[in-house]
């Protein structure tokens, strides 16, 4: 692999232990996969921020990182941690996890890293453009940045994300190259895709048999993206805008999920859909006419209907989706617990707008830093959930121990309302 003098340098420690480190993880991982030089990258995306997945092993390797001199050089934002840093107590967290918590974010400030602590830092002003190279961790996020937005970047991981940022740069390797970014399956959706849940369905079935390869979407009836409009969510998107939205995050977070798929393509809307042969000649074919199976997978079984849990906001939620929360509860009090997961800026946005106390006026909670995955959710004695989000509803059976029933948002909203799920 090609390095440049001062590439060269970092590796040989000139810059200090922190950095060095850094380009033995990129340099490591750019020798694996064959990459022929390294790209600066304009932003990075962290992952591996919950305590209760880092552990005190992970914490010390953080916190030896931070002393070792490790120091971002690029823009650089957090995924969600273990619990909402401010409301951790009301909503039933343990103080000693808290605590834990807290050092991990330290840490993390130490390197200079913002304590965003969001999956969906596009909403919250890390918008890359079209054809940057970036190195985000975060596979929902990963997927939005490359498919939606025209980004490049691979599937990376906490460590290897971190080391990108403290080094600014990253192999160029898989996504970061043009060629790689073609489509290997063409999936023909014969069936209609309306709601978020819909998506979810889509993108868990599709995720399933594509795994790591490239899908091209033909026959979903979206407006093109316009990526401006991300800039201007906190004033509010026109409604066409934030449908297509809040429709890709939630299709490309399912098929992150039940898949390993860091990039699609949708005709007509996705940036790089119109590209001269980004469907390679010998693509598998796959036609998608129903997406019941989508639901039933999703749901476990159970013959329970009684819920004590709803979760909205699998990526977080942007505030057209908090909107609609609010439209469809109608200031009716909910009966089981409705959390509504979001970045704290738009979470304080929302407050400014009298979102949150409408929401909460309602028994509903928006919670901010956290979601449903990385919280330490077991301890909280929750345990059927209904959600309209594929990935929540992949993700939370194994890692947070609950019953899931997936469903439209309208379902979810009645299930938080009257406590029960009724059939679909
Ligand atoms: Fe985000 Fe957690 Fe879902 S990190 S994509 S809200 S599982």
């Amino acid at each position: 692999m090609r390095l440049t003098i001062e590439e060269q340098g970092m590796l040989a420690g000139d810059l200090g232990p922190g950095v060095q480190k850094a380009m033995e993880i990129i340099t490591a991982l750019g020798k694996i996969y064959g990459a022929e030089d390294l790209v600066p990258v304009a932003s990075v995306q962290v992952a591996g921020v919950s305590y209760k997945n880092l552990g005190d092993a992970g914490l010390a390797f953080l916190d030896e990182w931070a002393a070792q001199g490790g120091k971002v050089r690029v823009p650089t934002t957090l995924n969600p941690a273990g619990v909402d840093l401010e409301q951790w107590q009301s909503l039933g967290f343990d103080a000693e996890f808290a605590r834990k918590q807290n050092e991990v974010i330290a840490a993390f400030m130490r390197m200079g890293i913002a304590p965003t602590c969001t999956c969906t830092p596009y909403l919250v002003g890390t918008v890359p453009h079209f054809g940057e190279h970036i190195a985000w961790a975060e596979s929902s996020a990963i997927s939005f940045a490359n498919s939606v937005l025209g980004a490049r970047t691979n599937r990376e991981g906490g460590p290897s994300a971190l080391a990108a940022a403290i080094a600014g740069r990253t192999a160029r390797y898989g996504l970061h190259l043009e060629k790689k970014r073609r489509a290997q399956l063409l999936v023909e959706v014969t069936c209609p895709v309306r709601s978020a849940a819909d998506f979810g369905a889509l993108g868990y079935l599709v995720g399933r048999v594509a795994r790591n390869r490239i899908p091209f979407f033909r026959g979903l009836d979206l407006p093109p993206f316009d990526a401006q409009s991300l800039e201007a969510d906190r004033e509010g998107m026109v409604v066409d805008q934030a449908r297509t939205l809040d429709s890709l995050k939630l299709l490309g977070a399912a098929m992150a999920a039940s898949g390993a798929v860091a990039l699609y393509h949708v005709e007509g809307v996705t940036p790089e859909s119109h590209l001269p042969a980004i469907v390679m000649s010998g693509a598998e074919n796959l036609t998608i006419d129903d997406l019941t199976p989508g639901y039933q997978s999703l749901t476990t079984d159970d013959a329970d209907d009684r819920i004590d849990l709803v979760w909205i906001g699998c990526p977080h939620a942007s505030l057209s989706e908090l909107g609609r929360v609010i439209d469809l509860l109608r200031e009716r009090r909910v009966q089981a617990a409705l959390w509504v997961t979001i970045s704290r800026v738009l979470r304080q946005e929302a407050v400014r707008r009298g979102l949150v106390a409408e929401l909460e006026a309602c028994g509903a909670r928006v919670v901010a830093d956290t979601c449903l995955v990385v919280a330490p959710v077991r301890e909280l004695g929750f345990q059927r959930m209904a959600t309209p989000s594929g990935k929540g509803a992949y993700y939370c059976p194994a890692h947070s121990g609950l019953q899931v029933k997936y469903g439209s948002l309208e379902a979810c909203v009645e299930a938080a309302v009257s406590g029960c799920w009724l059939q679909q």
